[in-house]
């Protein structure tokens, strides 16, 4: 039996975070579950009792001090902090306004880092556990915002993994698609922000976004289980010493490997990927 550990984790109201935290809290971890609606709250807590809802906005410091203070009140000492919360914006590059990129890295990349300065005091010698992406490879257009927000995420943390002093290890899962409710969510936003769009910008990319929206609508089908997800982090948790990456799925594994192509000849394959769908 494994020692219990404690646990934060961002963005456990639905898809991959609600997987890991019930996947924890079976393994008898104390979990401390980020939602931002009480009706979360209470279907979490029904889950397991080792499952603590805790109200957070990762977006807003107001929320992340409260979220603090509410932990500290629970314990002293985390084990491991896994920053899930995510969105996925998409569109075309000339169409996105700078507001729309800046609001996918506040909650991708600001929120993680911004969430490891207030609960640093608590992580001595513990984990940093990253939901990253395949995405984070930079290898899919329309996405861009998204791609760039993960790998941003990546090098930032793996920065403070080398630097920090506190030997806190950072491990960044990157899972290939996983059937969860981000990709209703980004195909409706994408949406809205396509509707935004001047009537020439439309009348030019209308037949990808398209294309981009039935391949996303697809994951509802083609995605992996979350459970592959939860039980990498799981892994990731009880491991004395985790890799600083896993990826889960082939797909995470590919796309890490072509990222690594000279760019004339990955881009010319891309677009030969692009124009087969
Ligand atoms: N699904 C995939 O194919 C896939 C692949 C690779 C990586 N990921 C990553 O996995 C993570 C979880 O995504 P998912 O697929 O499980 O999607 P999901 O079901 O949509 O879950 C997203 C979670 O993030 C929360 N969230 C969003 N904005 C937030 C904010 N400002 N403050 C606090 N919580 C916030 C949501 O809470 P509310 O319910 O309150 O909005 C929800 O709990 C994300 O980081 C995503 O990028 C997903």
């Amino acid at each position: 039996m494994q020692k219990q550990q404690t646990i934060l984790i961002t963005g456990a109201s639905s898809g991959i975070g609600r997987q890991i935290a019930k996947t924890l809290a079976q393994k008898g971890h104390k979990v401390f579950a980020g939602i931002r609606k009480k009706s979360d709250k209470i279907e979490l807590e029904k889950l397991n009792k080792n499952i603590i809802g805790v109200y957070i906005d990762v977006t807003k410091s107001s929320s992340i001090d409260k979220a603090f203070w509410f932990v500290i009140k629970n314990t002293d000492k985390l084990d491991v902090l896994i920053n899930n919360a995510g969105i996925a914006l998409a569109g075309p590059i000339e169409g996105l306004s700078t507001e729309t990129i800046k609001e996918q890295f506040e909650v991708n990349t600001f929120a993680p880092l911004k969430v490891l300065h207030k609960f640093l005091p608590l992580l001595h010698g513990g984990k940093i556990i990253n939901m990253s992406s395949m995405a984070s490879s930079g290898i899919f257009p329309y996405v861009s915002p998204y791609c760039a927000s993960k790998r941003a995420l990546d090098i930032m943390f793996n920065s403070f993994a080398l630097e920090n002093k506190d030997n806190i290890k950072v491990i960044s899962i990157k899972p290939a698609v996983i059937k969860t409710p981000i990709w209703n969510k980004s195909v409706k936003r994408a949406r809205e922000l396509f509707e935004e769009q001047n009537e020439t910008l439309k009348e030019k990319y209308i037949k990808d976004l398209l294309l981009m929206e039935k391949n996303a609508l697809e994951s509802n089908n083609t995605g992996l289980d979350v459970s592959k997800v939860a039980l990498t982090v799981l892994k990731a948790v009880e491991k004395s010493n985790p890799k600083p990456s896993y990826c889960v799925g082939i797909k995470s594994n590919f796309a890490m490997t072509l990222q690594m192509l000279p760019q004339g000849l990955l881009n010319k394959l891309i677009k030969i990927k692009l124009c087969r769908l």
